[in-house]
């Protein structure tokens, strides 16, 4: 598939979702009128993600030498990255706390959604479910940190599975263009590793980030 079919399939999934209602996140929104949206629960982005980021995020996916593993952190209402993923690897392993939005998708799945997905249901820093993972994975080609938003779960999310990916993989990160204090912190962990603060390397960031306050951030190792 090239990018073109992608974004076709993508676009028509977001828009004819049979009850996720909401489309992309829309780009121009700030965090304020999103919390303002979504707290009348009637809409639920089945992505949760401005298009031409996610789309930009592809490019550099489809580039990638090898697409075999994906290891995801966080699922989602809707799960729109994991599906996305599953048509670019051959396996996307995903940690997510939440197991009612898991089983909905597995339903999804029943009727023709692509069946290469494996699930770890619990936090990220269990260590039951970060052996697990470890055990199944052994090594991965991306990794796509989009779970718990704080400074201490997204830092131990890295500091946890960035060993993970082979030499040539990718690691990134949701949510990096600006930071809410106690909220959401991955900003300055990236603006952090990007200084070499965290284990003395100075990873070089590229930054996808074209929207008010979303973006995506990553490196390759
Ligand atoms: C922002 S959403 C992911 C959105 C998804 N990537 C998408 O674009 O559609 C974050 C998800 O992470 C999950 N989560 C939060 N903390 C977590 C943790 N410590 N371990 C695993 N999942 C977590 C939440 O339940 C939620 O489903």
């Amino acid at each position: 598939m090239d990018i073109h079919a992608i974004a076709d399939d993508l676009d028509n999934w977001v828009t004819n979702h049979p009850w996720a209602k909401g489309g992309y996140v829309d780009p121009s929104s700030t965090r304020e009128e999103r919390i303002a949206y979504h707290s009348n629960k009637s809409s639920t982005n089945p992505i949760q993600q401005v298009r031409e980021e996610i789309l930009g995020l592809v490019e550099v996916m489809l580039g990638l030498k090898k697409r075999q593993k994906i290891v995801e952190i966080g699922f989602g209402e809707i799960g729109g990255t994991h599906r996305l993923f599953k048509q670019l690897f051959d396996e996307v392993h995903t940690i997510e706390v939440r197991n009612d939005v898991v089983d909905r998708h597995v339903h999804e799945q029943m009727e023709g959604e692509l069946g290469n997905s494996h699930f770890y249901i619990g936090p990220s820093n269990d260590p039951d479910n970060y052996l697990n993972v470890c055990r199944a994975v052994v090594q991965c080609d991306a990794l796509f940190i989009d779970g718990h938003h704080s400074r201490n779960i997204v830092e131990s999310d890295w500091r946890m599975y960035h060993h993970l990916v082979r030499e040539g993989g990718i690691i990134i990160f949701h949510d990096t263009i600006v930071d809410f204090e106690g909220e959401r912190e991955v900003a300055g962990l990236v603006e952090d590793l990007s200084h070499g603060n965290i284990n003395g390397r100075k990873h070089e960031f590229s930054h996808i980030h074209k929207s008010v306050d979303v973006g995506i951030s990553y490196y390759i190792v």
